[in-house]
């Protein structure tokens, strides 16, 4: 598995510090507040998992499974294959991503959840690939601003492959073409 990987762009040790240091900020953003973290699976598992328990204040936690059309990406819609069980309408939501890149996802998925009349939403996500932003959507915590390049491990993938990797590497071209 680790020979598919050409170089680790984020290590376990970087991981670590700046969840913790996210967590930390959410933390004092979020004092008297109850918020609810929706992960957008399955990129979000492991980063989410880590995240929250960086967080010291009451919060609740549900998940969405979204894809895009294919073939329809430009249109911007993207096909929900599993919605919130809870209610968030009054709640303060922080929507959890692994990775923004066209910004395609993430911004379909505000604007439906918007409808919702959430207090409020925000969006954490692990990397921002700024290079590559198609939809006018930003991330209110983004951990680390990365190069555009191809991606996978703490929860990412390649054809459902790597997710289990502890670390952000960069995969090598050679696997996907
Ligand atoms: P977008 O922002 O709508 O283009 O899509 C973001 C989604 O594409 C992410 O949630 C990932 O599932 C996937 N994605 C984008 N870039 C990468 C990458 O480098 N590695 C793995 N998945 C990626
Ligand atoms: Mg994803």
């Amino acid at each position: 598995m680790e020979k598919d990987i050409q170089s680790i762009l984020i290590s376990e040790e970087e991981l670590k510090t700046k969840v913790q240091e996210v967590g930390d900020q959410i933390t004092a953003d979020y004092q008297g507040k109850e918020p609810i973290f929706v992960g957008v699976l399955k990129g979000c598992f492991i980063f989410m998992a880590d995240l929250v328990r960086s967080v010291r204040v009451n919060c609740s936690m549900d998940f969405m499974a979204v894809s895009s059309y294919s073939g329809t990406t430009s249109t911007g819609a993207v096909k929900i294959n599993k919605d919130l069980s809870e209610d968030i309408c009054g709640r303060d939501v922080i929507i959890v991503e692994d990775i923004l890149d066209s910004g395609v996802t993430l911004n379909y998925l505000k604007s439906y959840l918007m409808v919702r009349k959430p207090a409020s939403i925000r969006i954490v996500t692990l990397m921002d690939k700024p290079a590559r932003r198609k939809a006018d959507v930003y991330a209110d915590y983004s951990c680390f601003e990365i190069p555009d390049a191809f991606v996978v491990g703490y929860g990412l993938d390649y054809n459902e492959k790597y997710r289990n990797l502890p670390y952000i590497g960069v995969l090598r071209p050679e696997v996907y073409m």
